[in-house]
């Protein structure tokens, strides 16, 4: 479409109706700059699964109130305290892995963020996290695809795939209502660090608590956006360094050698390069809006594609190259590199899961070798919302022995400054 018609289009999507493309950058930041008075989210938005009171449905002064309240357990501080709880996860599933073989890692990488989120969310382990462990997985996938379905008047039951996810929801929510019970009643609530306890003591600027309803679909949203979305990109680190052996060494050294930044940039292009949400979405709610060109009446969807502007080669130079140094001490802009969002509704857990990135990588490039490989790229595969390696992103891998790990000397001796190492001719 960008090809034929340019960098904004309009299209026929059925949940939406008729919707603006745009990925010009001067647009795209004007539509993350917009006020919540003219465009906010979507009126058909994830809230149709996650609940009334998910973030993705609230608008206007409610989402602010909503979103203000929830910004605490994902900044600075707080999340150095979850980073061991992302060590132990990867640790324990990496300790899963056959050697030698091929297999798709996201099952893994599904495995090791789910934990991760529920351990952050609640706290300690116990019977109800076991339940939501095997229940969330299931309830997620078939959310993600009804997400874009309409949804029926009556409730079939298990006839009905809308059926079977109310019968999960119920089953999820009285599990939730268990935990929210057995939290009030912990005297030592205010020591804990989970993200329950701490919705459980937060207050709106009236100081009134959340309700137990806002609660549980705030906690589904967080455990379902947090989960595959990160998962996806992992797999896709790994589908990605496999086809880059140069760059995938000099992580590895990095990595070795107690260093980060070639690490943090080559998330940062494994995230421009396959981003696992193709568009944000956004309605027109004023009476008519200027985007650059065009002016839209109220009532119409504006869809920010992040592939088209991550695609975009005035900004990215051979855009298609999956090169990490174009961000080696770079910050990306962020009206240009997009893969969470942006404005008022940025996404709110980015730093956790740039957390969580990191440190999964980190333990995988150190516990085992990633076997390079010169198979061709996997295809992008729709799981309803994220979009993943159509093969699972594939891997084989070796157990590292003790003549691959580094000395303890020179993990010792710090980070080094890694060079520009990219193989042009590995790159695709
Ligand atoms: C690589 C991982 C992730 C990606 C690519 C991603 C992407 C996104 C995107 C594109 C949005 C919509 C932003 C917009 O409309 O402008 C979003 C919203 C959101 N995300 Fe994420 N996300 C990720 C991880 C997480 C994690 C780990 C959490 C929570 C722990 C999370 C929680 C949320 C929430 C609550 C929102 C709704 C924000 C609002 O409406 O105010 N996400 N995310």
């Amino acid at each position: 479409m960008r090809d034929r018609y340019g960098d904004a289009f309009t299209v026929n999507v059925p949940i939406f109706g008729r919707a603006v493309v745009v990925s010009d950058p001067a647009e795209v930041r004007q539509m993350f700059m917009t006020s919540r008075d003219v465009a906010d989210n979507l009126d058909r938005n994830l809230g149709r699964v996650l609940g009334p009171g998910s973030l993705f449905a609230l608008a206007g002064e409610e989402h602010h109130r909503q979103r203000r309240l929830l910004i605490p357990p994902f900044h600075g501080r707080r999340l150095a305290a979850y980073e061991k709880i992302v060590e132990e996860e990867t640790v324990r599933e990496l300790a899963s892995w056959p050697q030698g073989r091929a297999f798709p890692t996201l099952p893994s990488m599904m495995r090791i963020t789910l934990n991760i989120i529920l351990r952050a969310v609640f706290g300690s382990e116990g019977a109800e996290l076991a339940a939501l462990r095997e229940l969330l997985p299931r309830a997620i996938k078939l959310g993600s695809r009804l997400a874009v379905l309409p949804i029926p008047k009556v409730d079939l039951g298990w006839w009905s795939p809308w059926g079977r996810f109310w019968a999960m929801r119920r089953e999820y929510d009285a599990i939730v209502a268990r935990l929210i019970s057995k939290a009030q009643r912990d005297t030592s609530l205010d020591e804990r660090d989970d993200i329950l306890a701490l919705m459980l003591q937060s207050r709106y600027d009236d100081g009134s608590a959340m309700s137990r309803a806002e609660i549980a679909d705030q906690l589904l949203t967080l455990l379902a956006a947090g989960h595959e979305t990160t998962a996806t990109t992992l797999a896709w680190a790994v589908e990605r360094l496999r086809r880059h052996p140069t760059v995938l060494r000099a992580l590895v050294e990095e990595a070795d050698s107690g260093g980060s930044a070639l690490r943090e940039a080559t998330i940062l292009e494994v995230q421009r390069t396959r981003p696992v949400i193709d568009l944000v979405g956004r309605q027109v709610k004023a009476d008519s809006l200027q985007v650059g060109r065009w002016t839209l009446p109220k009532g119409y969807a504006v869809l920010v594609s992040i592939a088209l502007i991550h695609d975009n080669e005035s900004l990215f130079p051979n855009a298609r190259t999956f090169d990490p140094h174009r961000f080696l001490g770079a910050r990306p802009d962020l009206y240009q590199w997009i893969p969470f969002g942006g404005g008022t509704r940025r996404c709110l857990g980015a730093a956790f899961a740039n957390m969580e990135m990191h440190v999964v990588l980190r333990t995988m490039l150190r516990e085992v070798t990633l076997v390079p490989t010169d198979e061709p790229g996997e295809r992008w595969h729709s799981r309803g919302v994220a979009n993943a390696p159509a093969k699972g992103g594939r891997a084989i891998v070796r157990r590292r022995t003790a003549d691959t790990l580094p000395s303890v000397a020179a993990r010792a001796a710090g980070p080094a400054t890694p060079g520009r190492t990219t193989d042009a001719s590995t790159i695709s």
